[in-house]
């Protein structure tokens, strides 16, 4: 149960103040009813609100795929640094949502956005091995020895010891290579890392699917949009 005036604001139809003085001029029904106490208790999965009319579609959580451009910080605050919260709209930014996981301030590509905490989790943590893909353009050429220590598990700077990646080579030679590594995990620069564990540099990084859902190709760095019921779907089945 909550007040109608916060679900209203919480569903971007106006400020606190704003939804409070709709319900007073008698613009809101409740199951059919006309409601001037904004401070009304209801359930919005249960009654139906209507603002002018128009039946409220009530929903709870968002979850937004994000096209990362380089430069901006995967948090939701930071003193200094334009953050992927900033680049969102307040229809989106009432719902509080969150960076899944994080990618550094220079990785570009797949950022999944969301206030639903429990699948965050889900989908963050080790245990559940959701696949991670990146594409990466690297210093040296990678070759099968490479292939077969990602096969194998990297051990890090750390000594931490990394779960078995998938590392495809799309094209290699004297200048650097191209490289696809499918990761199960999410270490602080992970990716990076693994390639510094074989003498390598990684000079461009971006994420390209997460679990089964792929980057929109039609999203320009910086652009974002709801995931659909299908990739949503996919996201809840890991
Ligand atoms: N690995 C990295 O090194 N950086 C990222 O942003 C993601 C994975």
């Amino acid at each position: 149960m909550e007040r109608l005036d916060k679900i209203l604001a919480n569903l971007g139809y106006g400020t606190r103040k704003e939804v409070k003085s709709m319900i007073k001029k008698g613009f809101v029904q409740v199951e059919g009813e006309c409601v001037v106490d904004s401070g009304l208790n209801i359930d919005p999965q249960k009654s139906e609100i209507k603002v002018n009319g128009e039946i409220v579609v009530y929903r709870k959580f968002i979850y937004l795929m994000m096209n990362k451009p380089a430069g901006v910080v995967s948090a939701t605050f930071d003193n200094y640094d334009e953050t992927v919260i900033d680049l969102i709209e307040p229809e989106y930014q009432i719902f509080n949502p969150f960076p899944v996981g994080r990618l550094d301030k220079d990785t570009v590509g797949l950022l999944l956005l969301t206030n639903d905490g429990e699948l965050n989790h889900r989908l963050i943590s080790p245990k559940w091995h959701v696949d991670k893909v990146y594409y990466a353009e690297i210093n040296k050429p990678v070759g099968v020895k490479d292939v077969e220590a990602f096969e194998k598990g990297i051990k890090l700077d750390d000594d931490y010891k990394c779960l078995p990646a998938k590392l495809e080579v799309i094209k290699s030679d004297e200048n650097g290579a191209e490289v696809y590594v499918t990761i199960q995990e999410g270490k602080f620069h992970q990716v990076k890392r693994m390639f510094e564990a074989v003498y390598k540099n990684v000079v461009y990084l971006k994420r390209i699917k997460f679990g089964e859902v792929d980057l929109d190709n039609s999203l320009e760095e910086g652009e974002y949009r709801e995931l659909t019921q299908g990739e949503l779907d996919d996201l809840k089945r890991v």
